[in-house]
């Protein structure tokens, strides 16, 4: 019954311990777990759109096999995260209804363009950098399907990231103009990178529920600041810079702090009103129409199947 399952709920939370799909769990706790990984699984679908953008223009065949590698790999871990949420009782159907009918929130960060080459290195070295640091803590998550998920997702960022790193140190030691790009690229990527650490922390709805949980470990603005220092650190080797003379760590908090960032552009973002959402929903629409066939010949061969097995 409900109090005795509250009661263990309680329990696993004190213990720092695991929800299980068949375990008894509140509404609200199941509900937050749903809106956190469909959102996060969107994303990985979603972000395959700035990448493969670059696929058919990759400099050489050995970035261009890396690259698609890559995208795959994102969809790979879309398909992860809407298993782990599928365990919560909602279809995959479902939230897939909800993101082409542009209902379900993606990750801000892939609503804007790629425009060079760089671009592929400033994702992977930035926007991936910060889906680890976000994401690491995730894999100890309360809640054991998404917490496993996560251990591989973080494997393989790991290598998107060191891919970019290695892109844009390339660009980085090469020409004049290839290092302007590089650097061109990273000033593009920072400021959007950053907010994907979600609203700071006065400012999110979520958190202390979700910290409560122990599905989140750390706040927004507390792994947003530790992005900032590894960065601050990494892009020395890079020989470029970062474009936001703020950034410093503080011996008195041991943080590292930045300069501030426009939170009306974010909300802009969420509400829509980005420079690509328009067209990553219709990309997605447009894919999910051209997979019709499969999904009907899939359904049209898993009914001929139950039908020959009744016979
Ligand atoms: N882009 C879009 N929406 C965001 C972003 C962002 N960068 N940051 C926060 N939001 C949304 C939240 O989803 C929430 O909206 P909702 O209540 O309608 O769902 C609202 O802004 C308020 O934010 P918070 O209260 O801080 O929300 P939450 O506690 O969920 O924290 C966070 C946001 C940190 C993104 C968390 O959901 C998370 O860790 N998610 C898993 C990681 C993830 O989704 N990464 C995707 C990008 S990385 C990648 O795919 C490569």
């Amino acid at each position: 019954d409900a109090d005795a399952g509250q009661a263990y709920f309680d329990h696993v939370m004190a213990e720092d311990s695991r929800i299980e799909p068949r375990d008894w769990m509140p509404d609200a706790y199941r509900r937050t777990l749903v809106r956190q990984i469909s959102q996060h699984a969107h994303s990985e679908i979603i972000g395959m759109q700035p990448e493969a953008n670059w696929i058919s223009r990759a400099p050489s065949l050995k970035r261009k096999a890396i690259l698609m590698a890559k995208v795959q790999d994102e969809a790979g871990h879309g398909l992860y995260l809407y298993s782990a949420a599928e365990t919560l009782g909602t279809s995959r159907d479902e939230m897939m209804g909800q993101l082409v009918a542009g209902k379900a929130r993606y990750s801000s960060i892939f609503n804007y363009p790629t425009v060079t080459w760089a671009d592929m290195g400033a994702i992977g070295w930035m926007v991936d950098g910060a889906a680890i640091c976000n994401q690491v803590p995730l894999c100890r998550a309360s809640y054991g399907p998404y917490g496993r998920a996560m251990v591989r997702v973080c494997k393989e960022e790991s290598f998107h990231q060191r891919q970019g790193f290695e892109i844009l140190l390339e660009l980085a030691n090469g020409n004049p103009a290839q290092k302007q790009m590089a650097q061109d690229a990273v000033n593009r990527w920072y400021a959007p990178s950053l907010m994907m650490f979600g609203p700071p922390d006065d400012d999110s709805p979520n958190s202390k529920q979700s910290m409560a949980w122990n599905i989140k470990r750390f706040s927004n603005d507390e792994l947003r600041s530790r992005f900032v220092g590894m960065m601050a650190e990494q892009v020395r080797v890079l020989g470029l810079s970062l474009p936001d003379p703020e950034v410093r760590f503080n011996e008195d908090t041991k943080t590292w702090e930045h300069g501030p960032l426009d939170w009306e552009e974010f909300k802009q973002v969420l509400a829509g009103r980005g420079p690509c959402n328009a067209q990553r929903l219709e990309r997605r629409r447009q894919a999910h129409d051209d997979g019709g066939w499969v999904r009907e010949a899939a359904t049209a061969y898993a009914a001929k199947m139950a039908a020959k097995n009744e016979a």
